[in-house]
């Protein structure tokens, strides 16, 4: 475990170890998986929406302990959120409130992000709402 103490931050070992809102959602109102092809991670998020507010949100992801711990935390980050607000947040956020990543691991945040706008995107599409606002993966 000494590894891990040196790498990772306590939230980093916390969402690692107990990481939240973990699971797929059969009746979710849309989905957004994104895969990195450099290490071959892979992320889903599910959101359900009311009213323009993420009200449920969970993941399943295949990866390493920085891609379970950042995934967490962008759930923790999107859930109550307007969609425009989840829009917003960066990969810095998820860094940040994680109190740090390793420099080799911090692409890893890019997961959450992706994912997340796709999820949010794909949501207003089926709704017929122009995604032309923001980038998926900027
Ligand atoms: Fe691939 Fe972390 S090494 S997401």
């Amino acid at each position: 475990m000494r590894w891990r103490k040196e790498l990772y931050s306590d939230k980093v070992i916390e969402h690692f170890m107990c990481p939240q809102n973990v699971g797929s959602m059969p009746d979710a109102d849309s989905e957004g998986t994104v895969g990195d092809p450099n290490c071959g991670d892979c992320l889903t998020i599910y959101i359900k929406v009311l009213d323009d507010v993420i009200i449920e949100i969970s993941f399943l992801v295949f990866g390493c302990t920085a891609s379970i711990a950042t995934s967490s935390m962008t759930t923790v980050l999107a859930k109550g959120k307007s969609l425009e607000a989840a829009l917003g947040i960066t990969e810095q956020d998820i860094i940040d409130a994680l109190g740090g990543l390793p420099m080799a691991k911090q692409h890893c945040s890019n997961l959450g992000v992706g994912a997340l706008r796709k999820a949010i995107h794909n949501y207003r599409q089926t709704l017929g709402i122009s995604n032309d606002h923001k980038a998926l993966t900027d």
